[in-house]
């Protein structure tokens, strides 16, 4: 009887000592246990006790492992209702966690991505340069002089001169500084620093001082183009061009070349492609004319070539069908998140 009252004593002071469901599962096993639990051994070795002591522990043993199991239940329910409930200090492990937001590419960089891809399987390499140039290298050099008309091709931002104190800028011996109209500077920079024969595009953002409307952004990308040999014409160019848009487009892709004029090529053409309908112009080309090749010191009798500017931003507008190049920029998720 001694045994019962002892076990029945330690066991309830267990209980309530037991704060969470891993307390409380310890406090089962202890007593409740199948194997080692205290009652459970109790009860099983009634058995061997006389009739008379096992009439008398027996129901009580009995009746406490009940109400030890009951007491359990409860708290158990009681401690994982409180473990799910959102109180100050807990957290709910079990419920399912918030999703992150990732985002993704822009969709001008990923086709710029491709367009790049595409111009290295042809064995162009692929290089950058400057967003903020200086007059030489954005117009003097490419045959557009300060009194040219054709410096009014490109309506120019032009930047303050007294903080330009980037020292590769060189603002005094190379003209003032703007940001880049164009990517065709880059042209004059790369022959400046290599020899030919080289293949290379120049991706990259320009920026012109005009009213936008749905084909024209005051911010845009282009892809520059130049290739130098001995003997590379126009058709090399209309070969490079025509495998180009077929891998970026499809097999049975629209395009014309008219004749155009730009001041750094001779012959010049322009690039059309079909967008709502009606031809759109995606590039300007020609090839590479002799001042320019003056300009870099190369032998304008030995090396010839073709150059082109594509409107990155124009191709994306056919390839996504957008209807106006300014949802590009306008940071609108609905729009990006399409892509
Ligand atoms: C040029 O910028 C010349 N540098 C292209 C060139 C390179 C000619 C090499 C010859 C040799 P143009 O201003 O036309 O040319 O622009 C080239 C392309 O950029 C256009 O065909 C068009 O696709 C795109 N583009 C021009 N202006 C805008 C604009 N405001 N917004 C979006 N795209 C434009």
């Amino acid at each position: 009887m001694d045994k019962i009252q002892e076990i029945r004593k330690s066991a309830l002071k267990d209980f309530e000592a037991a704060k969470n469901l891993s307390d409380l599962e310890n406090v089962r096993i202890k007593y409740l246990g199948r194997k080692a639990g205290e009652l459970t051994k109790l009860l099983r070795n009634l058995k061997n006790l006389p009739l008379e002591e096992r009439r008398g522990i027996g129901p009580l043993a009995q009746k406490f492992r009940e109400d030890l199991e009951n007491l359990i239940a409860q708290k158990d329910k009681q401690l994982t209702a409180d473990y799910r409930s959102p109180v100050a200090g807990r957290f709910d492990v079990t419920k399912p966690g918030k999703k992150i937001k990732l985002g993704h590419l822009h969709p001008l960089t990923l086709l710029e991505e491709e367009i790049k891809e595409i111009f290295s399987s042809m064995n162009f390499s692929i290089v950058e340069g400057p967003e903020i140039e200086n007059e030489r290298y954005n117009f003097d050099a490419l045959n557009i002089p300060a009194d040219h008309p054709a410096r009014d091709m490109w309506d120019t931002f032009w930047l303050r001169q007294n903080q330009a104190k980037t020292k590769n800028l060189k603002p005094k011996t190379q003209g003032k500084l703007l940001l880049r109209t164009h990517t065709s500077p880059m042209q004059i920079r790369y022959m400046e620093a290599h020899n030919p024969p080289f293949q290379i595009v120049v991706p990259g953002v320009v920026y012109r001082y005009e009213a936008t409307d749905a084909t024209h952004d005051f911010q845009f990308r282009q892809l520059e183009g130049l290739m130098i040999g001995k003997d590379i014409s126009l058709a090399n160019f209309k070969y490079v061009i025509e495998s180009f848009l077929k891998k970026l487009f499809g097999k049975d892709v629209e395009f014309e070349l008219r004749p155009s004029y730009y001041p750094f090529v001779e012959p010049g053409v322009d690039v059309y492609m079909k967008w709502r309908g009606k031809w759109l112009e995606v590039a300007g080309a020609g090839m590479v004319h002799r001042k320019v090749f003056e300009a870099v010191r190369y032998n304008p009798d030995e090396w010839q070539g073709f150059a082109f500017g594509f409107g990155i931003t124009r191709l994306a507008m056919i390839k996504y069908k957008i209807p106006d190049v300014r949802l590009f920029y306008s940071g609108d998720l609905r729009f990006i998140n399409q892509f």
